[in-house]
């Protein structure tokens, strides 16, 4: 029987950064909270002209340009950054990547969670329609009040992953566990451009979910967790995977140590939590940082607020090394501008009114802008 699963990710993320011991040093705290406390240094600022639509674009081209859009008959869009209450963001990122007409584009919605609803949503299609490919893409922009509790862990980013039969990077494996129920622990009011939390029981929230959702996945068929070689969270802020980490090791009765999420940091220490994407960003960064993971298994808990959990597992293909691409993403963060304090509160403080024609300023240096409003509609062009 065909394996189904991952054939191949990449990233893109802003334009601008900003660095937290700038954000600490401004807020009167001390950078190490920032750095040790929830293992954030950086966070991703986005420019005028860029948008959820934008990086999705951009990751996506970056992966198309590899293998092309043959066969490719759906583009699932998950986002709780989305552009518009009707329109797909999907939709915006099917005309720019002048895909065929030929396919379904969609965008899904469950805070930082909707990525897997793609991926397993995918992953179902390809079982009654196993030649045709899956464009899955997460892009999310984390955005919480000035000077809230919050601030030092928004950021932004985007995964695009190619699903398919026979994949080249990860197999997912069909067992997986589920936890839901209706919290309020971060939402976004639909008049409202940054998400309210409750970070107590956000926290609580994030772990009863993963207990929950561990436990199915066990009922269900799913490996010990002396199977798990890797392990991937959902990182708002990467501590957040520790404390998850150290909760289920404790809970599942394993001795798995914390140095096996280490790689899976990389990425999102310097974006930020980038919802949606997030934990699919610890998956590039992890196959980007290791070269011996061949067979390996990894587990991976999703969450998204409101709230539900997912437990599930993939094995990773022998060969893998030979198709992950690490230069854009890494050239990317390196070529990031990096933005001073003043400019982050502006940038911050800039909302566009729906309703009028308006330009957006020239910034991003991405292949993709959202160039302004007209008519009440946005617009989006390709600069290269
Ligand atoms: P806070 O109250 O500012 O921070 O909020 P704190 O006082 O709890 O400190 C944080 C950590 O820093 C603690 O470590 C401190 O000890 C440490 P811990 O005890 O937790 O291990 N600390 C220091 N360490 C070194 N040197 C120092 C120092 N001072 C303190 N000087 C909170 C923290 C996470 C609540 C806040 O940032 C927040 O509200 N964030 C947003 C919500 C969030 O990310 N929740 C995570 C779970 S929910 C989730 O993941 C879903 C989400 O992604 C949305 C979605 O699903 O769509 C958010």
């Amino acid at each position: 029987m065909a394996s189904f699963g991952i054939d191949d990710i990449e990233l893109a993320t802003t334009h601008y950064a900003l660095d937290l011991e700038a954000l600490a040093n401004a807020r009167g705290v001390d950078p190490a909270k920032f750095e040790l406390g929830l293992g954030q240094t950086r966070m991703g600022v986005p420019a005028p002209d860029e948008d959820a639509v934008t990086m999705a674009a951009t990751a996506a081209a970056r992966l198309l340009e590899r293998t092309g859009t043959e066969g490719i008959r759906q583009l699932l869009f998950a986002t709780e950054t989305g552009v518009d209450q009707s329109k797909s963001g999907g939709m915006f990122v099917h005309g720019l990547l002048g895909l065929p007409s030929n396919m379904r584009v969609a965008e899904i919605k469950q805070a930082c969670y909707a990525g897997t609803v793609a991926l397993q949503t995918a992953i179902s299609s390809l079982v009654r329609e196993p030649d045709a490919k899956v464009l899955v893409v997460m892009s999310d922009i984390a955005r919480y009040e000035l000077d809230s509790s919050g601030e030092p862990t928004q950021g932004a980013a985007a995964v695009a992953m190619l699903v398919t039969a026979n994949p080249r990077l990860v197999e997912i494996e069909a067992e997986t566990g589920m936890y839901s129920a209706d919290v309020n622990d971060f939402w976004r009011p639909n008049d409202s451009t940054t998400a309210i939390v409750d970070g107590a029981l956000s926290l609580t929230a994030y772990l009863d979910a993963l207990m929950g959702s561990w436990d199915d996945y066990r009922a269900n068929g799913g490996h010990d967790i002396a199977e798990i070689d890797r392990f991937l969270y959902h990182q708002p802020f990467t501590k957040m995977a520790r404390k998850g980490h150290r909760k289920l090791v404790q809970h599942a009765g394993g001795e798995v140590g914390e140095e096996v999420l280490e790689s899976s940091f990389t990425y999102n220490r310097v974006l930020g939590n980038s919802y949606g994407a997030s934990i699919y960003s610890a998956l590039a960064a992890l196959l980007h940082h290791e070269d011996d993971l061949a067979g390996k298994r990894i587990g991976f808990y999703s969450y998204g607020s409101g709230s539900i959990g997912e437990y599930f597992t993939g094995t990773v293909v022998p060969g893998y090394a030979e198709h992950v691409h690490v230069e854009p993403i890494q050239t990317e963060l390196a070529t990031r501008e990096s933005i001073d304090f003043d400019r982050y509160v502006e940038l911050h403080e800039t909302v566009l009114p729906s309703g009028t024609d308006v330009e957006t300023e020239r910034v991003t240096t991405a292949p993709f802008r959202f160039s302004g409003i007209r008519g009440g509609a946005r617009q989006y062009e390709r600069t290269a």
